[in-house]
């Protein structure tokens, strides 16, 4: 099974770029940038990954990014994820990123954005990887700052397909931001939102209600609220669910006990991603298989969560029809 899911053709639709630095390469670029961290070995910055929750985490997340200052630091940081997708057949991922964490330490909003998107248009042309950028807002900032981030972007609104809204759930509703995500509305941008990752059932329903986003980031603790998930499964609302995140940030204490699988089978449209792969212990198939070997599943489950992803991602009908081809023919010569 590892090698029909290595192969299996993926599509990843929840994964924070600044999420892929691997400690080699915040080593590399703290040399390069001469800026300090506080680690002296590969080693010492793993045994730091040792979450109890979302919030101790995203501490070591954000001064992960401190060695992130220029455009080309930026592209080496996409590149790297991009070359990862191709060993793992991912073939349309849609990224997000966060401007905040950096224009908050003084790097240019076009230094961030350009940067990436270099490095998207590099796969896409060479690697045959497409792909769709969302911003996000750090929820944990207030609405002024989401308002001027908003208006950096404006100049790049041909680069970002949506917005989104993520770090610290727990305390920082939607509501604060129902504002901007109008704003963001009427600019053009979709939206979408984490919800129900560390918090209730009821920010899933308030993040569809106020910011109308059109597929949950997480989204796992719906399943607190019986008649949202009837919701779910029945208007096809999709959920961007990452199982080895999910663990590492103890939403579930095992795999065994995540409840993706039984998602899948009341007709949710569950999606596999990686979120933070460099922090959480594995790319795209290494979130498969995670599942897998906790969850006694068929073939066509499997295959099932790519098809999900498809029909949850923002490329066009046109596209979706070609790459769920690319699928089929996959499993019927597989
Ligand atoms: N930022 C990066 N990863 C995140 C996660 N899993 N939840 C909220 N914010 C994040
Ligand atoms: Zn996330």
């Amino acid at each position: 099974m590892k090698a029909f899911i290595q192969s299996l053709p993926k599509v990843e639709l929840h994964l924070h770029i600044e999420g892929t630095l691997e400690p080699e390469l915040m080593f590399d670029l703290a040399k390069r940038n001469n800026v300090p961290i506080p680690f002296n070995s590969i080693d010492e910055v793993k045994a730091a990954y040792n979450f109890h929750n979302l919030q101790s985490f995203l501490d070591i997340y954000f001064q992960g990014t401190d060695v992130l200052i220029k455009e080309q630091d930026f592209f080496d940081l996409t590149w790297a994820y991009l070359l990862r997708c191709k060993e793992d057949n991912v073939h349309h991922t849609e990224v997000f990123f966060d401007p905040q964490a950096h224009t908050e330490r003084g790097v240019n909003f076009d230094t961030v954005i350009n940067g990436i998107h270099e490095a998207l248009v590099k796969a896409n042309n060479e690697l045959g990887i497409s792909s769709k950028l969302i911003m996000c807002f750090l929820r944990h900032l207030d609405e002024e700052a989401a308002f001027h981030t908003l208006e950096s972007a404006l100049k790049h609104k041909d680069k970002i397909i949506a917005v989104g809204l993520d770090s610290t759930e727990v305390g920082n509703p939607a509501s604060k931001f129902e504002r901007v995500f109008a704003q963001a509305i009427e600019q053009g941008f979709l939206t979408v939102a984490h919800a129900g990752e560390e918090g209730s059932a009821s920010n899933i329903v308030e993040a569809l209600n106020l910011l109308k986003i059109t597929r949950i980031d997480h989204g796992v603790r719906c399943s607190d609220d019986e008649i949202l998930v009837e919701q779910l499964a029945k208007d096809r609302i999709p959920l961007t669910v990452c199982p080895l995140s999910n663990i590492k940030l103890k939403v579930f204490e095992q795999m065994e006990q995540h409840n993706i699988v039984s998602l899948l089978r009341k007709g949710v449209c569950v999606t596999i991603n990686s979120d933070d792969p460099a922090y959480f212990g594995g790319y795209m198939t290494d979130n498969f298989m995670a599942v897998h070997n906790a969850h006694s599943m068929e073939k066509s489950e499997i295959v099932q969560f790519t098809l999900n992803a498809i029909e949850a991602s923002f490329i066009s009908n046109y596209e979706k029809k070609r790459l769920r081809g690319v699928v089929e023919d996959y499993v019927s010569l597989a």
